[in-house]
């Protein structure tokens, strides 16, 4: 096959994706003033970003990361386990271990890369990964990657998923069960210790991605699952590229699962380590979220506020108790259209479409962030009126 006919596939493929309206494209922005940034040359509200916290333009974040690269440089130079191991990933591997009450953690260049490592190094075809049907694409990617045989259960369903265990344990060398403490497109919570008790009884491994529960929930920001609980999944996955500010991930488990992840996650093996910048970001980070007990209580505040008008103003389907707020609708035009529309009117929340989501649950996310004001929660409810009255006139 020559380029040009290779490249007519492409364009088959990609008009194909635009008359469904499942088209992706990249869209230049800059950081603007408040909550808002610049899109296409227009200010909007920001309700898409993960910055939950707002740290990411946190003033000792940004003095730590300075420090760091004037000391250090820009960049690790090598793999972690060539000469780019700094001690600075001491001292956030200790810092996330005492935040997470693990005996240990092991840093990754993003959540991606942490999931696809983990799972991908730990597991492999003798072994069965049992995984929410929910989970992230990098879950996914990493079960794939590991050939071990994978089976999803319907969301947060422990009696299907108990089924699955009573039936095929036995077939299998081991059996991971994996979940995420907190939806990323559903904003609801699965049953950890439901999860963790069914692991114990089955003596199945069980991992669980706090990627989007790190920094708003717990009393220290430790997330959904307790630093104090005395029965903690196996493997416990977070980012920094949410509501730590920043960019990296981590696994917080035992000593003997990271000896062996040093020795397998190949994403940690064959990978440049984190920029020194970035590690001392992370550490200042994981000392500061403990104390921002006012902005937690603030995100999560006004995401109810949100969801309570979606559900009882707009009579709209919405799932959750958390910072994520999804707008459910029937039909991804309806969702396109209503994207378009709160852009025209300066709010940027984003159109999540299948394979992303189930077809038949297009939505717009709102994911809502500390330093949104009531002033912003006023604008988007009036825009929203407009649009959802507007269809009912036309
Ligand atoms: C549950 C979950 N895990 C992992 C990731 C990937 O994390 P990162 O953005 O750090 O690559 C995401 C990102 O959206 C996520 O939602």
């Amino acid at each position: 096959m020559n380029q040009a006919s290779f490249e007519d596939g492409l364009r088959a493929e990609l008009s194909r994706l635009a008359k469904a309206g499942l088209l992706r494209r990249l869209v230049t922005t800059s950081v603007g003033s408040g909550d808002s940034v610049v899109m296409d040359g227009k200010s909007v509200v920001d309700l898409s970003s993960n910055d939950y916290l707002g740290l990411s333009r946190h003033p000792l974040l940004k003095r730590a990361a300075m420090e760091a690269i004037d000391k250090y440089g820009v960049g690790a130079r090598a793999s972690r386990l060539m000469s780019g191991n700094f001690h600075l990933y001491d001292q956030l591997e200790e810092a996330i271990a005492s935040l997470k009450g693990t005996e240990a953690s092991l840093v990754f260049g993003s959540g991606y890369l942490c999931n696809l490592s983990v799972i991908s190094g730990l597991v492999g075809p003798s072994h069965c990964i049992v995984m929410d049907k929910l989970c992230h694409a990098s879950i996914v990617d990493g079960a794939l990657l590991s050939r071990a045989r994978i089976i999803r259960f319907p969301h947060n369903d422990l009696e299907y998923l108990e089924g699955i265990l009573k039936r095929k344990r036995q077939d299998y060398k081991g059996v991971l069960i994996v979940a995420e403490s907190l939806y990323s497109m559903d904003g609801d919570f699965a049953p950890v210790n439901e999860l963790v008790a069914l692991g114990r009884k089955y003596n199945a491994l069980v991992m669980v991605d706090e990627a989007h529960a790190l920094g708003v929930f717990g009393k220290r920001g430790e997330g959904l699952i307790a630093q104090d609980s005395q029965e903690k999944p196996d493997l416990i996955i977070g980012t920094f590229g949410k509501a730590l500010g920043s960019y990296g991930a981590f696994c917080a488990t035992s000593k003997v699962i990271k000896d062996f992840l040093i020795n397998k996650a190949r994403g940690l093996i064959y990978s440049t380590a984190l920029p020194p910048g970035t590690l001392a970001a992370n550490i200042e980070a994981v000392n500061l979220v403990a104390k921002l007990t006012d902005a937690r209580q603030k995100v999560l505040e006004i995401a109810d506020d949100f969801r309570d008008f979606v559900q009882g103003e707009l009579c709209l389907a919405t799932r959750g108790k958390s910072q994520i707020v999804p707008l459910i609708l029937k039909e991804v035009s309806e969702v396109v259209a209503l994207e378009a529309f709160l852009k025209e009117h300066h709010i940027l929340a984003k159109a999540i479409r299948p394979p992303t989501v189930p077809k038949d649950s297009p939505r717009i996310r709102f994911s809502f962030c500390a330093h949104h004001g009531r002033d912003t929660l006023h604008l988007i409810k009036k825009v929203l009126r407009e649009f959802f009255k507007k269809g009912q006139n036309s």
